[in-house]
């Protein structure tokens, strides 16, 4: 005989406690039995008593071994949550980052202040920016990528969601069209020096979201060079923490007139706003 529900839940916890922490182990088993097999909080509590299904034990195993693997459970579970909505990922998109929202904020805010009618969304990934952006505005969103896979999971997402995306591929601004509009990214920032000392989950997703050359500055500071080239009324990046004051001062030698850094509810440098 086989466990039940509640044996289950308490033998996942106990062997996601074994490498993560315990509040954290805690919130994901609640989310491989809820999301994952698709079990609501409501009926765990009325069938705890109840034998687990053979088929089910077996897909939480599978999980567990992927996951002491160091795979992502977001890959496992194939999305993610942001702003209220789901997004798929694969292995081709970086797992969006619950902070990237203050960029989107950020963008929101600034946009609405330009009264700007074009945006564009570098390094889409996913399609997170650039779907909210859509969904949220009534601007022309463009967004691009380098890599084919991320952009193939930008346009499901896109068309799932109902936004109006268009999507290009392209080296930063190269593929988009003018005018080019309030340029939104959230560009690969982690300086390829600090790689040993990375969490493994890290490892999984794609290198090209996640290093730049130049200690993690070459692709904020050429997106901010190429965006006040073509005219772009503003720029909103998401930057790395101890980032801001390089960049600034990059941002203004390179003729944006008004510049500012924001700290995340950490204290790090998280997203800068440049004004032309
Ligand atoms: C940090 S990820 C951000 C993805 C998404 N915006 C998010 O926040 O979840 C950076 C993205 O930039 C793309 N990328 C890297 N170099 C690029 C380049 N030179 N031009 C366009 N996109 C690039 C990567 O493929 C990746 O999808």
């Amino acid at each position: 005989m086989g466990p039940t529900y509640d044996q289950l839940g308490r033998g996942l916890c106990e062997a996601l406690a074994r490498f993560l922490e315990p509040g954290e182990a805690r919130a994901e088993s609640r989310i491989w039995l809820e999301d994952g097999l698709g079990l609501s909080r409501a009926w765990l509590a009325a069938h705890g008593a109840q034998p687990v299904p053979p088929e089910q034990a077996r897909q939480i195993e599978a999980w567990l071994d992927r996951r002491r693997q160091g795979e992502p459970w977001a890959y496992i579970l194939g999305w993610v949550p942001f702003r209220g909505r789901r997004f798929q990922v694969t292995p081709d998109t970086l797992i969006p980052r619950p902070e990237t929202e203050m960029v989107l904020e950020a963008a929101l805010e600034v946009g609405r202040r330009l009264n700007v009618l074009h945006a564009c969304d570098i390094g889409t990934g996913s399609g997170i920016l650039a779907v909210s952006m859509a969904l949220e505005t009534d601007w022309d969103v463009v967004a691009t990528d380098l890599s084919p896979g991320a952009l193939r999971v930008a346009r499901a997402n896109a068309a799932r969601l109902g936004a109006q995306v268009r999507l290009f591929q392209g080296d930063l601004l190269a593929a988009v069209p003018d005018p080019v509009g309030l340029v939104v990214a959230n560009p690969p920032y982690v300086d390829p020096a600090d790689e040993a000392g990375l969490q493994r989950e890290l490892a999984f997703e794609p290198r090209m979201a996640l290093f730049a050359e130049d200690r993690g500055l070459a692709l904020a500071t050429a997106l901010l060079g190429q965006a006040k080239a073509r005219m772009a009324p503003g720029c909103v990046l998401e930057i790395g923490a101890g980032q801001g004051q390089e960049l600034q001062a990059r941002a203004l030698s390179g003729g944006w007139k008004r510049v500012t850094v924001h700290q995340d509810l950490a204290g790090h440098d998280r997203v800068l706003m440049a004004i032309a």
